[in-house]
């Protein structure tokens, strides 16, 4: 007869034990995942489950234990092919960060191997494939040995997850998406780390986002999630360290797919935006540091911004592209990028200091041009979307040209303009000045 998943634990009781507060025994964790997974437990138990963990939270253990059940509900990468320290980096997501297209070939440029599966923009959030994409030619999806063989001989690759890479995080994350379950942090850190686990490298980099155009909102709760991912990363045998960063505007000054590879391919240039550059530096220097490439943060920054100088960083890239299928003469040339047909200046209409910019505005506004997706299943148009030019702190005069957006319609542009407009807050005194990185963990 075949072993059925309550001959051994009952769904109910782990229900009713989460409910009131205790914790649960990783076998206890590991049936009820792998259960949800085989369909022999069902949504609506999971459904309250979940309810239980959002209210009563989980242990470190218990949340290691989530991750690793849910790791080993798919197909596990091999990377042991591939000599070196691999090293991956994540984003919890944010609006015109695109630190994985800098950071991702100039640490490869350095010998350090980043084998790096990414997601897709959903929500006000843009995500790296869709930025890459924008690239002519290039493919994302890549079969799972191709990826790894790339990895091997280039040294880096940038690849969608596949189908079959923790089948229990996308339908666990179905189920939190309908059930208001989505921002517990055992619930984000499980999800996240999960699957940089199933990924296969040996050491991961985290770039925690705090701000209002991040997951977390507040420094605390950022802080919270970063200590969570370490603990579970470093239970989990992988060397693990969190940056908590600033999203509290835009990264940079691009905010699109094609704009933001342009902003990309001027930073390996040396030619980048401050903080972008600044960003890049400190989650580069922290990769190297655990790849083995520096013992010092100090001495990694230093072989970073010598790759940026000699561009070696630019030329991984366009490796990288070209391996992918993409073609590499875009990067020399950003005019074979997708360009949008109406490019508008969007004018301050008040006088001062930009006190902030709510980056999730500017990015529901860059949605709405069609840069991101309101749905799953919406196409992304690589030409639109947005450059910030007048960030926190800037002095501006009525009349002064803050941003630019690049639309298909000038309907489309007047609509985002004054989108854009209402993001921005102007007042008569500089703002604090807010750091870039918060803080670190690991
Ligand atoms: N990103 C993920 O991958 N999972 C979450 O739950 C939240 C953000």
């Amino acid at each position: 007869m075949a072993f059925r998943v309550e001959d051994r634990v009952r769904p109910y009781d782990l229900i009713r034990k989460k409910r009131d507060g205790g914790e649960l025994t990783a076998e206890e964790i590991t049936s009820l995942v792998d259960g949800f997974v085989r369909g022999e437990v069902a949504d609506y138990q999971v459904s309250a489950w979940l309810m239980a963990v959002y209210f009563r939270g989980m242990t470190h253990r218990e949340t290691a234990d989530l991750t690793m059940a849910m790791a080993r509900s798919g197909r596990m990468l091999d990377l042991r092919g591939i000599p070196g320290v691999k090293v991956d980096k994540h984003s919890s997501g944010g609006v015109g960060d695109k630190t994985s297209l800098v950071v991702v070939p100039l640490v490869a440029s350095c010998g350090v191997p980043v084998p790096k599966m990414s997601g897709r923009g959903l929500g006000h959030t843009g995500g790296t494939l869709d930025k890459l994409e924008s690239i002519p030619g290039l493919r994302t999806a890549v079969e799972v040995e191709a990826f790894v063989e790339q990895v091997r001989r280039l040294g880096c690759a940038i690849v969608g997850q596949t189908a079959d890479l923790v089948p229990a995080d996308k339908k666990l994350y179905a189920l939190r998406d309908v059930t208001a379950t989505v921002d517990s942090i055992p619930l984000i850190a499980s999800s996240i780390m999960s699957k940089k686990i199933a990924g296969g490298a040996d050491a991961i980099v985290l770039d925690v986002k705090a701000g209002s155009g991040a997951f977390m909102k507040d420094l605390h709760s950022a802080r919270t999630l970063a200590q969570v991912m370490v603990a579970i990363g470093s239970q989990l045998g992988r060397r693990t360290v969190a940056l908590v960063t600033d999203m509290d505007q835009p990264l940079g000054h691009a905010v699109g797919n094609a704009v933001e590879v342009r902003e990309a391919v001027a930073t390996l240039r040396g030619e980048g935006p401050g903080d972008l550059t600044e960003l890049c530096l400190s989650l580069g220097a922290e990769m190297l540091r655990l790849g083995g490439r520096a013992r010092e943060l100090d001495e990694a920054r230093q072989l970073l911004v010598d790759r940026l100088r000699d561009g070696a960083g630019l030329r991984k890239l366009q490796e990288m592209v070209s391996a992918q299928g993409g073609d590499p003469a875009a990067v020399e040339d950003l005019d074979r990028l997708p360009s949008a047909p109406v490019v508008l200046e969007v004018c301050s209409q008040q006088e001062g200091y930009v006190q902030g910019i709510d980056a999730e505005a500017v990015g529901r506004v860059a949605v709405i041009l069609g840069a991101g997706r309101a749905r799953k299943e919406d196409r992304v148009d690589p030409a639109v979307g947005l450059t910030v030019l007048a960030k926190r702190g800037a002095r501006v005069a009525r009349g002064d040209v803050v941003a630019l957006v690049h639309a298909r319609t000038l309907d489309d542009a007047q609509r985002a303009a004054s989108g854009l407009l209402e993001a921005y807050r102007v007042g008569p005194v500089p703002p604090e000045p807010r750091p870039l990185v918060h803080g670190r963990v690991g």
